[in-house]
């Protein structure tokens, strides 16, 4: 019986200002009492200061969306995993489709982000996932098995066990086409067959693999039932807080 607590996560990605990102935790937070499940939120980075102070005492945690891997120096724009910690930030967000697509970050960055991450004692919620090309050619397993070996190339078991890892094939992104919850099944397996295989089955067992890709509430639970998921990582659904409260509550069963 596996004693992993599920984990909501949304990624509210270029969306709220700090007023319309308050609102939402005040909507959000009325009635929801949080038992068996962690909900994390990824708002901006200038929201993360306030809604860190918002949060103080709660049990919903904060992740970034991005992270760099170095702690300081001259990387005009960027911001370090230990600045996200003394803010109050629990997660960074690593390696998003929409990061590796529109802004090039490879397989190399991605490993030097996640290490980076663990070294400021933050957990990454490592993203993978296949393109629609890559799925119509049979190459899902190869990409997932690649992306994990290669980003998490260096990390030691005692933090691979803490790793989120979002399987969000990238067709289902923002398109509204979920994977079947078999196909979502199928990923979050493939991917924990791998830590196991990389790591020891204590690893495989205890990180938590959540899927993401047009999470709905009325998808929400079936996704959630199955076995290897662990989780949900949400975007567009996550922006309303009666929907993504509903989304919370489909992983209590
Ligand atoms: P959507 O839920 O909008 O498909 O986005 C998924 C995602 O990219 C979460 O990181």
């Amino acid at each position: 019986m596996s004693v992993r607590i599920p984990l909501i996560a949304a990624n509210w990605k270029l969306h709220k200002t700090l007023a319309e990102a308050h609102d939402f935790l005040d909507k959000f937070r009325e009635n929801l009492k949080l038992q068996d499940v962690d909900v994390v939120i990824a708002p901006s980075f200038l929201g993360l200061h306030s809604m860190a102070i918002a949060l103080k005492g709660s049990p919903i945690h904060l992740a970034a969306q991005n992270v760099y891997f170095e702690e300081k120096g001259a990387f005009t724009g960027e911001v370090s995993p230990g600045m996200l910690h003394d803010v109050g930030c629990h997660y960074a967000i690593v390696g998003h489709s929409e990061r590796r697509a529109i802004f090039g970050e490879d397989d190399t960055m991605i490993n030097q982000k996640v290490r980076a991450v663990f070294k400021n004692s933050l957990i990454p919620i490592l993203c993978i996932g296949e393109s629609l090309e890559q799925r119509e050619n049979g190459e899902t397993e190869a990409v997932l098995e690649r992306q994990l070996r290669t980003n998490l190339e260096g990390v030691v078991p005692n933090q691979a066990a803490k790793l989120v890892v979002a399987y969000e094939p990238i067709w289902a992104i923002g398109t509204g086409k979920t994977a079947s919850s078999e196909d979502a099944q199928a990923g979050c397996k493939f991917a924990r067959n791998v830590v196991d295989e990389m790591f020891n089955s204590d690893v495989s067992q205890s990180l938590r693999v959540q899927y993401g890709g047009s999470v709905k509430p009325d998808n929400a639970r079936e996704l959630l039932s199955q076995p290897d998921i662990d989780g949900a990582l949400v975007g567009g659904a996550s922006l309303d807080p009666i929907d993504f409260e509903a989304i919370v509550r489909g992983a209590l069963g």
